[in-house]
């Protein structure tokens, strides 16, 4: 053979190799995982698969793989899922190893609170407890750790992983007395007549009641008809301060029936309750559906009666006319001035509603006899509000009538007598500036 034989028998050869190693290998057909190789799960988590992807030069061969191998993530444990392609003779096989560990870390709930004022006074551990999601109470493993002023407590569970909590610890007193009023923060007292200081209370803390440390600033002047701030304010034995403030208003008789100057006509509901009042009248034909507030008030009368009280029903629901008649009656009776401050105008009756009733005895002294206070303490606990109550004429525009409930349903009720306020004041109707 020649020389150029030679070569062209070489090259023959090499392009026979470079066939049998593309039809082997075949480098077109191509098999890649989608993610990475290993993947690190939460036990209880849902494992979602990634996949791989397939192509023989532009053709997408992605639906022809076959996964092999499962993951259970509710088993600790690695898994290994395989991704195998197959086509013509040619097979190829990716994998991925899914590991289910433990990657939550235990928690750590004290007991108290995470901060916790001294009072000069040294701590005293009030406990805590630790639970991890695999190894269950791990309690006995926190171990604590005293700082000046913080205490850390860390645990680990067995997959290694730890918590830390902190409480930290107020050596001195950082924290203000709080101020509770005497009856609400408005009181209204007609011009003239003598101002009462109901007082308030106080708590701190650290002292405990200091109620008798409040020192009251006071400039209430009832021959002026006027708005006064009357200020509370005490202060503990660190130093910190509480303040609270009472608005009184002085009133004359204009300012009861300014209610009657621009009516709203109804019914309105304002937070879902009926309001009827001075300013806001219902329908001459209106009554509301009162089965609730009848049954309600049975209740009341039933406890009452099991109290040792007589709460008998003096007058429940009142027509238009019935109520017109009323209120001419007293007019006629007592003048214009007093019948406005005792009896509705005719659509301004809550008792048109028939939601509001008279109980007991209709009289002021009702409310310092045993039975009027016991309704006056009960009545929230059956859906019933004191409706006028005293030295509130001001906002409600009538006398105080410790006998008249009004359904509200327990909630309202509720909230209303343990702030001692009226319903205006609860439905933010009330301007005390008008
Ligand atoms: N006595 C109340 C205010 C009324 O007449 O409805
Ligand atoms: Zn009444």
């Amino acid at each position: 053979m020649n020389k150029r034989n030679i070569l062209l028998a070489i090259l023959f050869i090499e392009i026979l190799l470079i066939a049998f190693v593309l039809y082997i290998y075949n480098p077109f057909l191509q098999l890649r995982l989608n993610g990475s190789e290993i993947v690190k799960i939460n036990i209880g988590s849902e494992y979602i698969d990634q996949g791989a992807k397939a192509s023989y030069f532009k053709d997408d061969l992605t639906s022809k793989i076959k996964i092999e191998g499962k993951v259970d993530t509710d088993k600790l444990g690695e898994y290994t899922l395989k991704y195998i392609l197959k086509r013509g003779d040619t097979v190829r096989e990716v994998s991925r190893k899914v590991i289910v560990a433990d990657l939550a870390s235990p928690e750590i709930t004290l007991v108290g609170n995470n901060e916790v004022v001294l009072c000069g006074k040294e701590y005293v551990e009030d406990g805590y407890k630790a639970i991890d999601n695999i190894d269950g109470d791990i309690t006995n493993k926190v171990e604590t750790k005293k700082e000046s002023n913080r205490i850390i407590y860390s645990v680990t569970d067995n997959s290694g992983n730890k918590k830390e909590v902190v409480r930290v610890l107020i050596p001195g007193d950082n924290v203000n007395p709080v101020i509770t009023l005497k009856k609400s923060d408005i009181l209204t007292f007609e011009e003239n007549s003598e101002y009462k200081e109901f007082g308030a209370t106080a708590t701190d803390n650290c002292d405990g009641d200091i109620s008798s440390k409040i020192e009251i600033i006071s400039n209430v002047d009832t021959s002026k008809h006027e708005i006064f701030e009357v200020i509370y304010k005490v202060k503990d034995s660190n130093g910190n301060e509480g303040i609270a403030k009472r608005k009184v208003k002085i009133y004359n008789h204009d300012d009861l029936n300014k209610g009657y100057k621009e009516i709203i006509e109804g019914p309105t509901y304002i937070k879902n309750i009926l309001i009827v009042n001075k300013k806001y009248s219902v329908p001459k034909n209106f009554k509301a559906d009162n089965q609730g507030a009848l049954k309600a008030l049975k209740e009341l009368q039933n406890a009452a009666k099991e109290a040792g009280h007589s709460m008998p029903l003096k007058s429940g629901y009142r027509d238009y006319n019935y109520q017109k008649a009323l209120y001419e009656k007293y007019k006629n009776k007592n003048g214009i001035e007093y019948a406005d401050i005792i009896s509705a105008h005719p659509g301004h009756s809550e008792h048109q509603t028939g939601l509001a009733f008279d109980v007991g005895i209709g009289s002021v002294s009702f409310g310092r006899t045993p039975a009027g206070i016991w309704l006056n303490e009960n009545c929230a606990k059956y859906g019933f509000i004191i409706r006028y109550p005293e030295y509130k004429q001001a906002i409600t525009g009538y006398k105080y009538e410790p006998w008249h409930i009004r359904y509200v349903g327990i909630e309202v009720a509720t909230e209303i007598m343990a702030k001692e306020i009226t319903l205006e004041e609860y439905l933010g109707i009330y301007d005390i500036n008008n």
